[in-house]
């Protein structure tokens, strides 16, 4: 039996949250550049995101730049922004055909220019597809989240329309950037890091984490239905026994 065989449709997570690991250690490990391994980690997320599509998962999301990577040397920093521009511009006739939504996560303000039009635009294109949604965390952080949520709620305590028994935990997650989106039920790590690194930290609290020793632009579709096939043999409890669960 195929590995896309072995997947339920019936039980599919809603939302799969990847981080995206690995792309300078598979570049090391061929004597080429770091960027080269950013390249190649395209392929990744076509693979990715056609399988997720085609099995019929709603969300996914990609950590594809993190407020610590700002830190990294500036030429490594504009070659990732380039190419997010690039396969964006080259990715939303594929996205329309495939009805894939784009969305975003992150302190986009922090974006350049460029790379903030093209987002916008091919937001905007693909806002009223239906079939999946695609959503790139970029320039993210979970604790920037969190902290942005905070602010607002304290905004809107100062302007007298919250009060501490309206703060619950629906509220929280109203104030964060995943407001329409379910929580991730399960997050794969590529490359053999087992670390969240400051990713939807509020969001995975109930997720099945899944870790891969595969390097990113190593990552293929039979690797995404082996993640998926994890999850579906694990029993989710939600902090109930196994005997409360009815299978
Ligand atoms: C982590 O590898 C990867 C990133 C910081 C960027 C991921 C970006 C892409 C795959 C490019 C295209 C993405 C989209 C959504 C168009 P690393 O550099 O941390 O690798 P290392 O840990 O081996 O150094």
């Amino acid at each position: 039996m195929s590995k896309q065989d072995q997947i339920d449709k019936n039980r599919l997570p809603g939302h799969v949250a990847v981080i995206m690991d690995g792309n300078g250690r598979w570049a090391k490990q061929k004597g080429l550049k770091r960027v080269l391994g950013h390249q190649n980690g395209v392929k990744a997320v076509r693979d990715t995101v056609e399988a997720a599509a085609e099995l019929g998962i709603q969300f996914v999301t990609l950590y594809a730049f993190s407020t610590e990577n700002w830190k990294r040397p500036q030429y490594e920093v504009n070659a990732l922004m380039e190419l997010l521009v690039s396969t964006i511009r080259k990715e939303v006739k594929t996205l329309m055909k495939n009805e894939i939504r784009l969305q975003t996560i992150g302190n986009l303000r922090e974006l350049p220019k460029n790379c903030y039009t093209e987002l916008m635009e091919a937001i905007e294109l693909t806002r009223n597809n239906t079939r999946m949604t695609l959503n790139l965390a970029l320039s993210y952080s979970a604790r920037w989240e969190i902290t942005q949520a905070m602010k607002k709620a304290a905004a809107m305590a100062e302007a007298g329309t919250l009060t501490s028994e309206e703060v619950t935990e629906e509220l929280v997650s109203s104030l964060l950037c995943t407001a329409d989106m379910p929580d991730p039920e399960l997050m794969i790590r590529t490359s053999g890091e087992h670390r969240i690194s400051n990713f939807l930290l509020w969001q995975i609290a109930y997720a099945e984490l899944y870790f891969t020793e595969k390097l990113w632009p190593d990552f293929r579709r039979e690797d995404f239905y082996d993640a998926i096939i994890s999850y579906q043999r694990r029993e989710r409890r939600f902090g109930l026994t196994s005997e409360q669960i009815v299978h």
